[in-house]
């Protein structure tokens, strides 16, 4: 995986590569068919929606000229009176699932939610969906609730505080994870 780039695109490049991940996202839901769209008028119309609520969060995986991958979230999201980081969407091409690929799209994302000061990161996942659901649970989410077929996962996470900022002493700060 060494020549794998995660990036953000342009308008021009969302424009320019929409049909693949169109094509993208119909391969990733194949087996998973309940909790995908299936109109690809309706999953380009569900793609420009996550790219345009956060262009900055909408990060795509490149191997060479290929696209293996995107995840799409939004660093302020309400959810009820909460501000979250919300994982919208996360699919890698099935050719390409289990060698890492995913983990490292999921970090970059994880990272910019932080960055943006989000201290809650949540998603909605399938409940059948367990290979996703798993996928969470070891990376720190957990089960909050479920609304129908959807289960809500949330991670919480501490923003380190430079001491500047804050009383405490730089060893008693930092990081929960
Ligand atoms: C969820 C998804 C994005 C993960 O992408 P990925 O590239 O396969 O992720 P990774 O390669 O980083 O591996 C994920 C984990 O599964 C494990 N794994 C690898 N191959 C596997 C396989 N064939 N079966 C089960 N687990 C496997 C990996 O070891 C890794 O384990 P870890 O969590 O301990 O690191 C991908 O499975 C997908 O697109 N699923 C369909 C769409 C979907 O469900 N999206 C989530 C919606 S909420």
């Amino acid at each position: 995986m060494s020549d794998l780039r995660i990036t953000n695109l342009t308008e021009e490049e969302l424009h320019r590569f929409m049909p693949d991940l169109v094509r993208l996202y119909e391969r990733a839901y194949a087996h998973l068919p309940e909790y995908g769209y299936h109109l690809p008028q309706r999953i380009e119309g569900y793609i420009r929606w996550l790219f345009r609520g956060d262009p900055k969060g909408f990060f795509v995986a490149f191997l060479g000229e290929r696209i293996a991958g995107f995840i799409g979230v939004h660093a302020q999201w309400w959810e009820g009176r909460e501000l979250f980081g919300e994982v919208h969407e996360f699919v890698v091409d099935p050719d390409f699932q289990g060698k890492g690929i995913g983990s490292t799209l999921f970090n970059h994302a994880l990272a910019y939610l932080e960055k943006a000061g989000r201290t809650k990161i949540g998603l909605w996942v399938g409940e059948k969906n367990e290979h996703a659901i798993a996928f969470y649970l070891r990376r720190g989410f957990q089960k909050a609730s479920q609304y129908g077929k959807w289960v809500r996962m949330i991670k919480e996470v501490s923003t380190p505080v430079s001491p500047r900022d804050s009383r405490e002493t730089p060893s008693s700060s930092g990081s929960k994870r």
